[in-house]
């Protein structure tokens, strides 16, 4: 190939620039163009193409630094209508006049979704992304595992009819998705800030992490010491909850608990689930902690804190943070800026082979360590073409502690014990330089502004 196009789509991760700095040194190597499509797939919608050479005389440019978080082609949540025959012509023929031979997209399972009808007209690539870590699989038959059931609200109309008791890590397809480390990573350093504060004002913490319906961030959230993590993938059992929690009060007289955005109960979704304004129709999750404190309010009483003046009422010793958007901020930590790169560089290679509709994977075995593969996108479907947000397997899960299982430390093992660098730390010290007083910020919109070409 001697010309592609790459976007970033979907929401962003610190990694982002990561990949898209190893796409475009493979790039380098191979002799092949690389133009960046702006905000996603909404710029291919535009017919003047916004587009910025990644690579003149194949050397990648200045702002595109892989320590940098966010994408300097920006990101978006539009995705081009499968149906709409007429608009997909329309891009496809604006491709061919900006001679690009193929397209690789960085994303979750909406961006292969929304790869999935382009790959008609001409060759996509996946290199994958999200810090919710649900794009891939626990084993590799799982989406045949999915049945079609009307009544199942909490997953649009199916439901995960069987699960294996167990899996082996080697056997995870996709092992762990750039972006989801440094997500960790932030999770687990506010729940130590928050931590000494509830100690030391006797409360009781609720914070809610991202994921969506994937309890992934909020298992890593361990590594940070709460109390008791919450996954969507586990039924809130509010007794077992309630009795935990009285011995955890009774013995360290606060206590910090984890949940994460989608977790639900017997009845259904905690929170509120509602439709984003965005195009893509994403779900948005919101009030799982507050739902949860009203719950804690009720079952334990004022009583119950007003005992031996612990506290003065149930309402004022139980507080909720919500983590939000900083997870998904700022720079990436070493594990994911060095393998959001090698997944970007395995993009490229997979597409100057000509493999249409793939994604570049990253897998784990305890002899050889990650791999990069890749995976026909297809086997991520499941019998219906859907692709389902991998869930935290049972087996990783303590219900019994609200804690990760053995297996969960395994799990964990390879990515975190050496997911931060030297100098990660000696970033942190940047913080403070006299220069940050005297000197704006300097976004990376500006310059990128001046590198826009069209079309015509
Ligand atoms: O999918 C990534 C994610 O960060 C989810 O964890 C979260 O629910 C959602 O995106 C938030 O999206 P937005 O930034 O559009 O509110």
């Amino acid at each position: 190939m001697k010309r592609i196009a790459i976007l970033t789509a979907g929401g962003d991760t610190p990694a982002l620039n990561a990949t898209l700095f190893g796409a475009v040194q493979q790039a380098n190597e191979l002799g092949i163009e690389v133009y960046g499509l702006l905000k996603g797939f909404d710029g291919m919608i535009s017919p003047r193409l916004p587009h910025v050479r990644l690579n003149p005389l194949f050397s990648t440019i200045p702002e595109l630094d892989p320590c940098q978080g966010g994408t300097i082609i920006g990101a978006s949540r539009t995705y081009i209508n499968s149906e709409d025959k007429e608009q997909l012509q329309a891009v496809a023929g604006r491709m061919e006049k900006l001679g690009v031979e193929g397209l690789i997209c960085i994303g979750g399972d909406g961006t292969i979704n929304g790869m999935q009808p382009l790959s008609e007209y001409f060759p996509c690539v996946l290199a994958p992304k999200t810090i919710d870590n649900d794009l891939g699989l626990n084993y590799i038959d799982e989406p045949n595992e999915w049945i079609r059931d009307e009544n199942d609200s909490i997953h649009d109309g199916y439901r995960h009819a069987t699960m294996r008791d167990t899996v082996t890590l080697s056997e995870i397809v996709n092992y762990v998705t750039p972006g989801y480390a440094t997500a960790v990573f932030v999770v687990a350093q506010s729940i130590e800030r928050i931590r000494t504060t509830a100690e030391s004002h006797r409360r009781i913490a609720i914070i809610e992490v991202m994921g969506r319906d994937s309890g992934y961030i909020a298992l890593g959230a361990a590594y940070g010491q709460p109390d008791m993590i919450m996954i969507p993938e586990v039924d809130l059992d509010y007794p077992k909850i309630i009795t935990r929690i009285r011995e955890l009060y009774d013995m360290q007289k606060h206590a910090v608990i984890v949940i994460g955005e989608g977790v639900q109960d017997a009845e259904g979704q905690l929170g509120a689930k509602s439709q984003s304004v965005d195009p893509a129709g994403n779900i948005k999750f919101s009030g799982a902690a507050e739902r949860l404190a009203e719950i804690l309010v009720t079952e334990l009483g004022d009583s119950y804190f007003q005992k031996n003046r612990r506290h003065d009422a149930a309402k004022s010793a139980i507080f909720t943070r919500k983590i939000g958007h900083t997870q998904r901020g700022g720079r990436p930590i070493l594990f994911d800026r060095f393998y959001a790169a090698q997944l970007g560089g395995k993009a490229v290679e997979i597409l100057n082979r000509e493999h249409n509709n793939y994604l570049a994977t990253l897998n784990w075995c305890p002899e050889a360590g990650f791999t990069l593969e890749e995976l026909s996108a297809n086997k991520l479907r499941d019998q219906n073409g859907i692709i389902h947000a991998r869930e935290v397997h049972h087996s990783l899960y303590s219900e019994q502690r609200f804690q990760p299982s053995e297996l969960g430390r395994q799990y964990f093992a390879p990515i975190f014990q050496n997911a931060i660098g030297h100098e990660d730390m000696e970033a942190i010290k940047c913080l403070f330089s006299p220069g940050n007083l005297l000197t704006r910020y300097q976004s990376f919109n500006v310059e990128m502004q001046k590198r826009i070409r069209f079309l015509d």
